[in-house]
């Protein structure tokens, strides 16, 4: 495993960790392949995938209960768990319930770093930051960050936020490359981490990027995913959480951080 610095928390965390969007169900629960899908995840944190990424909002919470479950064989403190506040519930009043929610279901005292999934317009940002504080006090969060927040929202959370903005979590892959215009310059900067969701792209990819991963693919031996998050890693302040179902596709995704060393693609 490759480590990157939270922030500039002074601590370090896997730089590749999991992404659970469709774990356990979309949006509404699937028990189906509970057992299974347990099974796996733990098989996934043994290989190393201890950064793990959920929501309240994902499975309408089911994902976080397979997650609860599968990580009482490990000792906490290995493990960086990130979860995801729905903009609904982002008043002074709601954040704690939300989180409390959160908590149960991932059968833990705490989250590692707990993220506003989505900007809320309707909401004072101050009000939601100073609820999360609120929760870091009391030792529920151990750290704060916001996910889909352009650069604007991004300075304005870190404007009205007591504790620390450490990560922003946002759309980037090797298509999906707004971020480098304004937002990762500025977290580069500003020591703020930007996780990297849908590093993959869902699998889906225009004729023209697919050629250039093909090629890379050729060049360096690896699978075209294996090039995407390479591409990924290889950046400053960059860390990424590819959603993986299979043993085949976990390993492949770890054997990404291999190809670091003498990692070069011209776009
Ligand atoms: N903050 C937000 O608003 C937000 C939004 C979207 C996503 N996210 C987070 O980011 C995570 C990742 O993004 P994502 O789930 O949208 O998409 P993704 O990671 O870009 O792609 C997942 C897809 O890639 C496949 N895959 C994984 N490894 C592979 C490999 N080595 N070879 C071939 N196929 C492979 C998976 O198949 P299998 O499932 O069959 O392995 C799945 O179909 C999410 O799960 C979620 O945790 C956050």
């Amino acid at each position: 495993m490759i480590f990157k610095e939270l922030g500039s928390t002074g601590e370090n965390i896997p730089a590749l960790g999991l992404g659970t969007w469709g774990i356990g169900g979309y949006e509404a629960p699937d028990h189906s392949g509970d057992k299974q899908t347990i099974a796996l995840l733990e098989e996934a944190i043994e290989m190393g995938y201890t950064h793990i990424d959920t929501a309240e909002y994902y499975a309408a919470g089911h994902t976080e209960e397979l997650i609860g479950e599968a990580i009482q064989s490990f000792a906490r403190e290995k493990l960086f768990i990130v979860s995801k506040v729905w903009p609904t519930h982002l008043s002074s009043k709601d954040l704690p319930k939300a989180l409390k929610g959160s908590l149960k279901r991932l059968n833990t005292d705490y989250i590692d770093l707990y993220l506003i999934h989505w900007y809320n317009p309707d909401l004072p940002l101050k009000e939601s930051l100073s609820a999360m504080a609120e929760m870091k006090k009391l030792g529920f969060i151990r750290h704060i960050g916001v996910s889909n927040f352009n650069t604007n929202q991004l300075k304005s959370a870190i404007a009205v936020s007591s504790e620390p903005i450490v990560c922003n979590q946002v759309l980037y892959n090797i298509e999906d490359r707004e971020p480098e215009k304004e937002l990762l310059p500025f977290c580069q900067k500003n020591d703020i981490t930007l996780t990297a969701y849908s590093p993959l792209r869902r699998k889906v990819v225009s004729e023209n990027v697919k050629n250039i991963l093909e090629k890379a693919s050729r060049k360096y031996n690896v699978s075209i995913y294996q090039i995407m998050l390479a591409w990924l890693l290889s950046k400053e302040r960059v860390v990424t959480i590819p959603k993986a179902a299979s043993v085949e596709h976990l390993k492949e995704n770890l054997q990404s951080l291999e190809l670091l060393e003498n990692f070069e693609l011209k776009l």
